[in-house]
C-alpha cells in the first residue's frame, strides 16, 4: 500500500533556542510538516552523550518542546515525541551495531570535533551515528532534513541500511534520502562569526525584552562616523535585519547605510525593533503554551503513542529478519 512521504528529523535539547537554530532548523521543519507525514522528535538520548546533568536534561527537553510548538509545529499534523519515549530505538541501535564496521565510525568527524572541544570521549559519543541511524530506520523514514553538519551521519545511515538489507534480505530497511539544507544561509552571530552556542555570540529568540535588545546594541561594528556612509558588505546588522524585515524596510536600511547620516546606534535600534516584532506571535504562543504544562505533556504522550505504533511494525519486521523471532 502506498503511504505518504515520511519526513523525520530530530533536534537536540541543548539550551536556549537562538536565531541560527530557528532559521537553520526549526523554521524549515515547520514548513515541511505539510509536505508529508512528519515525525519530529527531541533527541534526549543523544544529548546525554555530551552532558550528564539530569536537571538540565529535564528542563531542556521541556523548553525545546515548548519552543517547537510556539514556532508552529502542529501536533495534529506532525507526530511530535521525545526520543526516549520509544526506548525500542535502542534495540534497533544494537542490531545495527552488530553489522556496523568499526571503520565506518572511525571516519566520523563529529566525534573527533566534539572530543577536541573537550567533551569526554565516551562510547555513546562514538556510537552516536548508530543511534541516529536507528532513529531514522525505525520509522521507515523517506526524507531526513538536516543541516550540513549532519551530512556524514546520513551517509552512515544509508550504509547501514544497505548492509542490513545485504545481510538479512532486501526490504529489511528502507533507504532514507537526506535533505541537506544547502540553501539556508548560515546565520551570523553578534560578533560576525557563525552564530553558535560554542562561540557565545547567540541572539536567543525567547526571553526578556530589555536584555535581548541590549544584545543587539553589542553587535560589533567598525568606527565609521555618523555622517559617513557605512559599508554594506559583511555588515552583521544588515545580515540579521534581512531575516526579520520586509523587503521594503530592508531596502531602506541599506539606503541609510549607503547614504550616511545615520549612526550605528540608530541602525541597531531599528534592527532590535524588527527582531522583536518578527518573533512577537511566537512569543505570545509560547507564553500560552508554557502556562499549560499539561497540554505539553499530552502532546508528547500522544506523539509517543503514535510513534510507537509505527516503530512496533518496523521492529517486528527487523526482529524476524535477523532471527530474533
Ligand atoms: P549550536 O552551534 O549553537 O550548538 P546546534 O549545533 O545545536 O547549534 O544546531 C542545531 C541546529 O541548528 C542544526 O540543524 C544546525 O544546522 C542549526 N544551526 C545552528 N546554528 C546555525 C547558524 N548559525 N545558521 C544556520 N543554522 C544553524
Ligand atoms: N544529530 C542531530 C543533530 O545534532 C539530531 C538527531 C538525532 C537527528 N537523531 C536524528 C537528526 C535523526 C535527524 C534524524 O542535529
Amino acid at each position: 500500500m502506498l503511504r505518504a512521504m515520511r519526513i523525520l528529523t530530530g533536534l537536540q535539547p541543548s539550551g536556549k533556542l537562538h536565531v541560527g537554530n530557528y532559521f537553520g532548523a526549526m523554521e524549515p521543519a515547520v514548513r515541511l510538516q505539510d509536505q508529508g507525514e512528519a515525525f519530529y522528535f527531541i533527541a534526549d538520548y543523544h544529548a546525554m552523550t555530551s552532558s550528564q546533568n539530569p536537571a538540565a536534561l529535564r528542563e531542556n527537553v521541556r523548553e525545546l518542546a515548548i519552543d517547537f510548538l510556539a514556532c508552529g509545529l502542529d501536533p495534529e499534523r506532525a507526530v511530535f515525541f521525545r526520543q526516549s519515549a520509544v526506548p525500542e530505538v535502542n534495540e534497533l541501535a544494537w542490531i545495527l551495531s552488530t553489522i556496523c564496521p568499526m571503520g565506518l565510525l572511525n571516519k566520523c568527524h563529529s566525534y573527533k570535533d566534539k572530543t577536541a572541544q573537550g567533551i569526554a570521549a565516551n562510547h555513546g559519543l562514538f556510537a552516536y551515528p548508530v543511534l541516529m541511524a536507528a532513529d531514522i530506520l525505525l520509522y521507515d523514514s523517506n526524507q531526513v532534513p538536516v543541516g550540513k553538519d549532519q551530512k556524514q551521519h546520513l551517509e552512515v545511515t544509508r550504509d547501514l541500511a544497505v548492509k542490513l538489507n545485504e545481510t538479512y534480505g532486501d526490504g529489511t530497511a528502507v533507504l532514507p534520502d537526506p535533505i541537506i539544507r544547502e540553501d539556508t544561509a548560515i546565520v551570523i552571530g553578534l560578533d560576525g562569526r557563525k552564530m553558535s552556542k560554542s562561540y557565545g555570540n547567540t541572539l536567543p529568540i525567547f526571553g526578556e525584552e530589555k536584555p535581548l535588545k541590549k544584545l543587539i546594541m553589542r553587535i560589533t561594528t567598525d568606527s565609521t562616523p555618523v555622517e559617513e556612509p557605512k559599508p554594506v558588505e559583511n555588515s552583521t546588522i544588515l545580515a540579521l535585519h534581512k531575516l526579520f524585515a520586509s523587503e521594503a524596510d530592508h531596502q531602506s536600511m541599506i539606503d541609510d547605510h549607503e547614504r550616511g547620516g545615520v549612526g550605528y546606534g540608530d541602525l541597531k535600534k531599528r534592527l532590535a525593533e524588527a527582531y522583536w516584532d518578527y518573533f512577537a506571535p511566537m512569543r505570545e504562543r509560547r507564553a500560552a503554551i508554557a502556562a499549560d504544562p499539561a497540554y505539553v505533556d499530552r502532546v508528547l504522550a500522544d506523539g509517543a503513542a503514535r510513534a510507537r505504533e509505527e516503530s512496533a511494525k518496523v521492529l517486528q519486521r527487523v526482529r524476524r529478519a535477523v532471527g530474533l523471532i
